[in-house]
């Protein structure tokens, strides 16, 4: 197949840098990771949560870009090309059935930041006593039109960015956005830096206690690691299919994972030491970030303009992330069903609106609907992270380690033979052995413990 290179996709190494990490930078760098550390002991979990990006994480980025870019294909045509007719291209059906659950309560969140965009403008949450500023968030969750509302108009703006294409919508945007994102983000650290008491906060953040430690634990920061970077259900497999032939994969994705961890380090320094200057519990969950940090930025001064600056950073992490998502669904729908990108990105959206709605309600009129004890909202959350990208992961390494030839992942990687890779030896080990046996442990436990 002729394939039309610099046509199809990013037009440049950064541009593909920036937007695979605006894909894996999002709420779940600045909303999850926060509250899943304060769950689970701080410091520790850190520790292994950065552990696992290092010795999984970079090399499954990698291996889906080699998937996507050889086969130069959305990810059921990429498993479809690259797995014969040997049922592989069920991992492509899996990813995108992954990324329809994973919008679909994505959005809702990233609804809630525009909500508290607006709020923080119109100084809606100034003045308020710690209660009346949770009953502010919860009020607000707990509604049915205006979270419902908020979802839709970010389903739509990410809808929009989508419709106009990879280099126009997702490359563009990403430029704009991510170094904005990383600026707004440093602001926030020098101000939670230089809060009285900002130490203890930091000293929860990097001081391990292994005290805390346990095969949930294990298995959350498993999860965790393969949220933040979008791998484990070939989200990264579309963008990979995007990058230019020449471009080093090893590379960009150490970069990608670098900006990611970062990211999720910097929120960290900017929530903890406040929540703790302010005497507030960082284990409080889903909410830490909506509740606890409007009750720090009601105590500090000029915190009214830290909130707006806090939120819309929040927002721009949500929405290039989002276009991750979307493109996903997208990319499968115009080269499998030959559907026009605008009615694609139109229909897609509409479906994942049509479940975000019941995972929206799940907060209020659903809330006592629970399966398994869970809300639709924990279900869809715990289903993809702890268990549909583990086991998406184990899958793929299976397949790529152990069923696809070696040379073909060599040549990839390689570029065609035209550069020696960094340490293939170590990379295809980890892919075939570590990888899969890792994640199987951890699976195994995270089920039986
Ligand atoms: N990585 C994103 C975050 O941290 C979430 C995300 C975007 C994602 N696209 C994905 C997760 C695809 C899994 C698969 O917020």
């Amino acid at each position: 197949m002729a394939v039309i290179e610099n046509q199809r996709g990013f037009t440049s190494n950064l541009g593909a840098i920036l937007a695979a990490a605006g894909g894996a930078v999002g709420l779940g760098n600045i909303w999850r990771f926060p509250y899943m550390l304060g769950q689970n002991g701080g410091g520790a979990f850190l520790l292994v949560y950065v552990f696992f990006v290092l010795l999984i994480g970079v090399p499954l980025m990698m291996t889906e870009f080699i998937i996507g870019r050889r086969a130069q294909s959305n990810v059921v045509g990429a498993y479809r090309k690259l797995g014969g007719n040997n049922g592989w291209i069920l991992l492509g059906v899996f990813g995108i059935l992954g990324a329809f659950l994973i919008y679909a309560f994505y959005s809702v969140v990233a609804g809630w930041t525009l909500n508290y965009i607006v709020l923080s403008c119109k100084g809606g949450l100034a003045g308020k006593d710690p209660a009346a500023v949770a009953e502010t968030f919860s009020s607000f969750t707990q509604g049915s039109f205006w979270p419902v509302f908020y979802q839709f108009i970010f389903l739509l703006l990410t809808g929009l960015v989508i419709t106009m294409g990879v280099q126009k919508g997702i490359e563009k945007v990403s430029k704009v956005l991510m170094p904005v994102l990383f600026t707004l983000l440093l602001f926030m650290c020098v101000r939670s830096l230089t809060l009285e008491g900002a130490g203890e906060g930091l000293r929860f953040l990097l001081k391990p206690d292994f005290s805390k430690l346990n095969a949930t634990c294990l298995l959350s920061a498993l999860g965790q690691s393969f949220f933040s970077l979008s791998i484990g259900m070939g989200a990264m497999v579309t963008y990979g299919s995007y990058i230019r032939k020449q471009d080093k994969l090893f590379s960009t994705s150490l970069w990608i994972a670098g900006c990611d961890s970062l990211v999720a380090l910097l929120a960290g320094v900017v929530i903890f030491p406040a929540v703790f200057a302010f005497g507030m519990d960082p284990a409080s969950g889903p909410e830490l970030v909506y509740i606890v940090l409007s009750n720090v930025f009601n105590s500090m001064p000029a915190g009214g303009l830290f909130a707006i600056v806090f939120f819309v950073l929040l927002g721009i992490a949500a929405l290039t992330s989002t276009i991750s998502l979307l493109e996903i669904l997208v990319a499968f729908a115009v080269e499998e069903l030959h559907w026009k990108r605008r009615t694609a990105s139109l229909v897609c959206s509409l479906l994942v609106f049509i479940i975000g709605v019941f995972c929206t309600l799940s907060f209020g009129v659903l809330k006592d609907f629970k399966i398994a004890d869970r809300t639709i909202f924990d279900l869809f959350d715990l289903i993809t992270a702890s268990y549909l990208m583990p086991i998406g992961a184990l899958l793929m390494t299976i397949f790529f380690g152990w069923f696809y030839p070696k040379a073909e992942v060599y040549d990839e990687l390689s570029n065609g033979g035209t550069y020696k890779p960094r340490a293939f030896g170590l990379y295809y080990f980890i892919l075939r052995y570590l990888a899969p046996l890792a994640l199987a442990v951890i699976i195994i436990s995270g089920l039986v413990g």
